[in-house]
């Protein structure tokens, strides 16, 4: 595989300074040489540059960097369509509002090559607001509803090719605010909380969602945020929710998704090296991005998808 690093440092979607420094933390961590030594290309394409829409106006008060959000949707979007089709783009961020711009970048991508775009959100948080929702008024809190093509998102520009809610997968979860979890009662997506995975294990879930990308020859984009991790072994996060997925869950995820070889995109979002314990999160990370190029304790010939 080809991989492309693109460094996203973005912290306009939420309030705590530090996640700028993520795309930093991950080569300080080695990412390249990570994925280099399993045998694969790694380039570094530096970081994105970011002209911010200055005459943006939102309804609600609350919301806050809007003209910032905006620059940097627009600035992903086209890297991420123009990178696609040159190898396995790894954004590196960020805050998570870096995926309204990635994922229409992909989705531009998808409909320019005619296959359907799959999405696997990471995270303890479903990430459902609209803008006219949100109380916080952090958009990190937005992507997925924009992703949906929810309405309530002008001043961005429509979604390209809004992902239909069957093929939405949110796994992790277990942070949900009001207004989302009434939109989400709306809408077809499949929900992995953390009571799913509990019960039954994290390998099924992700198993009926990677068959269904098969499928379908599906484009599968997936969206890793640090706080779907435990904040035990990955504190370097401001959204820290406790009971998220441990060291040996975190690591089967990575490795089911390389055997599926299904995975054409991905985002690295919400590090806050400020926050990190001597770069244990950001070395966690680099290790889990290991696992998803194929990285093996026991490398075994043959092995089922
Ligand atoms: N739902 C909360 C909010 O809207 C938290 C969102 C956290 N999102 C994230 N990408 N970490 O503020
Ligand atoms: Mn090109
Ligand atoms: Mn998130
Ligand atoms: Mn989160």
């Amino acid at each position: 595989k080809s991989c492309l690093l693109i460094g996203a440092p973005i912290d306009a979607g939420q309030r705590r300074a530090g996640c700028l420094m993520g795309p930093v933390a991950y080569r300080v961590a080695g990412l390249a040489q990570a994925i280099r030594d399993l045998g694969h290309e790694a380039t570094d394409l530096g970081d994105v540059a970011m002209t911010p829409q200055m005459d943006a106006t939102c309804d609600n008060p609350a919301v806050h960097s809007l003209a910032e959000v905006l620059g940097w949707t627009a600035a992903l979007r086209r890297v991420m369509a123009e990178a696609l089709p040159h190898g396995f783009p790894i954004i590196m961020g960020g805050d998570h509002s870096l995926a309204l711009g990635t994922v229409a970048g992909a989705a531009d991508h998808a409909a320019r090559v005619g296959r359907p775009l799959f999405l696997l959100w990471l995270d303890a948080h479903s990430d459902f607001h609209t803008p006219m929702t949100t109380t916080s008024g952090n958009l990190h809190g937005t992507p997925v509803a924009y992703i949906a093509g929810r309405s309530g998102f002008a001043p961005f520009p429509p979604f390209p090719a809004p992902i239909p809610a069957e093929r939405i997968c949110l796994y992790g979860i277990r942070s949900v605010d009001p207004a989302e979890h009434a939109a989400l009662l709306d809408h077809d997506i499949a929900i992995n909380d953390m009571r799913v995975l509990d019960e039954q294990g994290v390998v099924a879930p992700l198993r009926a969602f990677l068959d269904q990308v098969r499928a379908a020859n599906g484009l599968l984009h997936v969206s890793l945020d640090v706080d779907f991790l435990d904040p035990a072994i990955a504190p370097a996060v401001g959204t820290t929710v406790p009971g998220g997925t441990t060291f040996r869950e975190a690591h089967l995820v990575m490795e089911l998704l390389h055997e599926s070889e299904l995975v054409t995109s991905l985002d690295l979002v919400e590090l806050n090296p400020f926050l990190d314990d001597r770069g244990m999160t950001a070395k966690l990370m680099v290790d889990l991005v290991g696992s998803l190029m194929g990285r093996k304790v026991f490398d075994r010939p043959t092995r089922s998808k």
